[in-house]
């Protein structure tokens, strides 16, 4: 079971809570009860009292039996010397004169009675009531004080759960922002308004925030330097090579156009590491503009129009919608052509490659579909890790896809690969932005580009 502080702490005071409701219930049924007991002895004490002031000569001196109601209280009056009671109010009852003075309990007919006894010079006089009714009324006011508790313990359950939902608030907005770091969008949490026994929390996390920025930054400017170093002596030898083509002997040629394929290899292989560390690196939000999606997909197109063409493949736009994201224009233009053109790259000589943009919700989205051989589907959770490479034949750097992810993870958005299954083969490769929705809030009338 996980363990969750909220629920530990609204059970621990919801029960502590609870048991002091209880005692305090508990206590006060026990209090009043005491209290009308008490209240209904000196009742039978007062009652006493006027009798012994000639009250018991109004008494009627034989009272018809069963005259009585329950619940009244019984007088009887004995003259000294005399074993008949002078009155009684309830003729069937026979208290004994002899009883000590004061209270006392007695079983009369079966029914428990309370009695008080008074002894004057002349009489004693008896007052009494039944057990059962000074219980039945005592128990009677003692539960009404139980009402409060009743009613107050439900309320007091419901404001500890709102109370300790309310004390955890900022633990929960804490968690939201921690799940929101990733290594594109490091930024520490905020301390202001945080509990103090948070704080320091707040603070080692920031610390780890800020180490691992930093190490993430050094090992990018570590990727962007060597790859800027290695330019240097990469074109030196480009411009070596090209010195030496005339020179090259016709049963060299071959070899000479490998090495210059290579040096080409190395030299684009340093390209996708710049990309890459370009892309890893800091957002730089004043270089933001509002980048017109259709004119960076018609720009790709046409950058690979001549390839393509090369090798007979039909490249088309269709279902274009006009729409705009903020972002820096060439890592927009960076990550379409990435996708772009590995659609080219793998798709055989005569195959086809469509291009559709459309509106998904708040994102504008761009598939490429061709009809290349695919990608194996246990590879294709591969396919955005670093140097991957599903196709050992053609010629690739493997980071294409790693710079498409990182650039769509900077902003917001989302890149996809998956198969066809639309019974041909090939791939869908898709890229969501978020729209900038200032300006276009409907997606515009369609604008179709084919090549
Ligand atoms: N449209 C596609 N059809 C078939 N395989 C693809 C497609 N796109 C990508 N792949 C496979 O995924 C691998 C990774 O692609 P990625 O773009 O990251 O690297 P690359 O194309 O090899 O090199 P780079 O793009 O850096 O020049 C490729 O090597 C290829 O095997
Ligand atoms: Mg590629």
């Amino acid at each position: 079971m996980i363990k969750s502080l909220r629920n530990q702490l609204v059970v621990a005071l919801g029960l502590l809570v609870s048991v002091i409701g209880i005692v305090q219930g508990v206590s006060s049924y026990q209090l009043s009860k005491t209290g009308i007991s008490a209240l209904l002895d000196l009742r039978l004490e007062q009652v006493a009292a006027r009798m012994r002031d000639g009250f018991a000569e109004g008494i009627p001196q034989n009272p018809a039996r069963g005259s009585q109601d329950d619940r009244d209280i019984v007088v009887v009056v004995w003259k000294a010397g005399e074993d008949t009671p002078f009155r009684t109010t309830d003729p069937a009852l026979h208290f004994s004169p002899d009883a000590s003075p004061g209270f006392s309990n007695a079983m009369f007919n079966d029914e428990d009675w309370r009695i008080f006894t008074r002894k004057e010079p002349t009489m004693t006089i008896q007052v009494a009531q039944r057990s059962s009714v000074r219980r039945a009324l005592a128990e009677a006011s003692a539960t009404k004080t139980l009402w409060p508790i009743a009613v107050l313990l439900p309320l007091m359950w419901i404001a500890v759960g709102l109370v300790v939902q309310r004390s955890l608030r900022p633990l929960k907005r804490l968690g939201n922002e921690v799940q929101a770091i990733d290594t594109a969008h490091l930024k520490p949490l905020p301390a202001a308004g945080v509990p103090a026994e948070i704080a320091p929390f707040i603070h080692s996390i920031n610390t780890m925030i800020e180490r691992l920025a930093r190490s993430i930054e050094s090992e990018r400017n570590f990727i962007a330097d060597a790859a800027h170093e290695l330019r240097t002596p990469l074109t030196a030898l480009q411009l070596q090579a090209d010195n030496l083509a005339p020179h090259i002997s016709p049963g060299n040629q071959e070899r000479f156009r490998e090495l210059r394929r290579g040096i080409a290899r190395s030299g684009s292989l340093i390209t996708q590491l710049l990309r890459m560390a370009r892309a890893d690196a800091p957002m730089n939000s004043e270089a933001m503009v509002r980048v017109d999606m259709a004119t960076v997909v018609r720009d790709a197109i046409a950058d690979v129009l001549p390839i393509a063409f090369q090798r007979g493949l039909d490249v088309g736009a269709e279902e274009m919608v006009g729409s705009h994201v903020r972002a820096v224009e060439a890592d927009i233009g960076i990550a379409v052509m990435n996708l772009l053109s590995n659609a080219v790259r793998y798709t055989p000589d005569g195959g086809t490659v469509d291009v559709r943009m459309r509106r998904d919700h708040d994102k504008v989205r761009i598939e490429i579909i061709d009809t290349g051989p695919g990608i194996a589907e246990e590879l294709l959770p591969r396919v955005f890790d670093r140097f991957f490479r599903a196709n050992a034949d053609i010629e690739g750097s493997g980071l294409g896809l790693s710079i498409v992810k990182a650039i769509a993870i900077r902003y917001h958005g989302e890149v996809t690969l998956r198969n066809r299954d639309d019974g041909r083969s090939g791939i869908v490769a898709s890229i969501g932005f978020p729209v900038d929705e200032r300006a276009d809030l409907s997606p515009r009338e369609n604008t179709a580009a084919t090549a």
